[in-house]
């Protein structure tokens, strides 16, 4: 198996970091992979939902590669597809998932970080213990946790390092649900489906008018969401959701 895993089934794409040796730590061809994947995954129509996971029980994911990618960072950090998280997960409009098993440190975190729903086993550990190295999270972690869970509790993991359990990252609202180990990629698969049983236009128009939104004043985000809705409600998807609903039958959405 190759150090990334991708794979479609159905309207459903999974990325699987496959280095548990190392407990599936972020070296430059995992990067590279991934920052191809979900290129891939973004444009391609037929895709509708994405998970992101680690390969074995131990870790989602500790990490950059403090031996190989760290030093490299250190050299070429201006390399876009060396930082996925941040870069190609901007203007994704398409719903994440993080199926967290055991540590998802740092560049772990910060792809989770990244995902619009975290599940958690009950084994998780998380946290950005880059300060202890002596770098900070350079992959959206200082941006996207303190935005994530009290600002407070933020501080606590980014300037302590502390790692948190998953119950606390339940507690603070970082994780969505807490299941036991073996069944977080099923639950995650579980809530994909869900996922895709909606309008793949309106879950993309939903899922920007609340990213973009977020970073603006009120105002201006009622003003996006009333272009996103006009959007949404002229396309084919709408018509079939609501003309299913009154035939007293389930949708098909073919994102048009
Ligand atoms: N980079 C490279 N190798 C790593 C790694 C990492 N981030 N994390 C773990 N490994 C390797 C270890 O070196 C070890 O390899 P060897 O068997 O060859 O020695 C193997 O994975 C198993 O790890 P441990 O023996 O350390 O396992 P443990 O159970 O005792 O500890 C751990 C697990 C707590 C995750 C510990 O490995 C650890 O602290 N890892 C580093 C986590 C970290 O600091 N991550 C942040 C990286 S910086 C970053 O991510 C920057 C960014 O924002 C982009």
């Amino acid at each position: 198996m190759a150090l990334l895993d991708y794979t479609k089934e159905g309207k459903i794409a999974t990325f699987t970091i496959n280095r548990p040796d190392a407990m599936n730590a972020l070296n430059l061809e995992v990067n590279r992979l991934l920052h191809e994947a979900m290129l891939d995954f973004r444009d391609d129509d037929n895709l509708w939902v994405g998970i992101f996971t680690g390969a074995g029980d131990k870790a989602f994911c500790a990490g950059a590669d403090i031996k190989e990618l760290l030093p490299f960072l250190a050299k070429h950090g201006q390399e876009t597809w060396a930082f996925p998280t941040t870069h190609t997960k901007l203007d994704m409009w398409k719903p994440l998932i993080a199926a967290i098993n055991g540590f998802c440190l740092g560049g772990g975190l910060e792809i989770a970080l990244g995902c619009d729903i975290r599940i958690a086993g009950e084994k998780a550990r998380l946290g950005v213990p880059e300060v202890t190295l002596g770098l900070i999270p350079g992959d959206g972690g200082t941006q996207r946790l303190p935005r994530a869970v009290p600002r407070c509790k933020a501080a606590e993991m980014l300037l302590m390092g502390k790692m948190i359990d998953a119950q606390e990252a339940y507690r603070i609202g970082l994780v969505n649900t807490v299941v036991p180990p073996e069944e977080v990629m099923s639950t995650a698969r579980e809530w994909a489906e869900s996922i895709c049983k909606a309008g793949p236009l309106a879950v993309r128009a939903a899922k920007q008018a609340m990213l973009r939104g977020c970073e603006m004043p009120l105002n201006d985000g009622l003003r996006l969401e009333f272009m996103l809705n006009a959007y949404v409600t002229s396309t084919e998807d709408f018509t079939e959701g609501t003309t299913a609903f009154v035939e007293k039958r389930k949708p098909v959405y073919k994102g048009k």
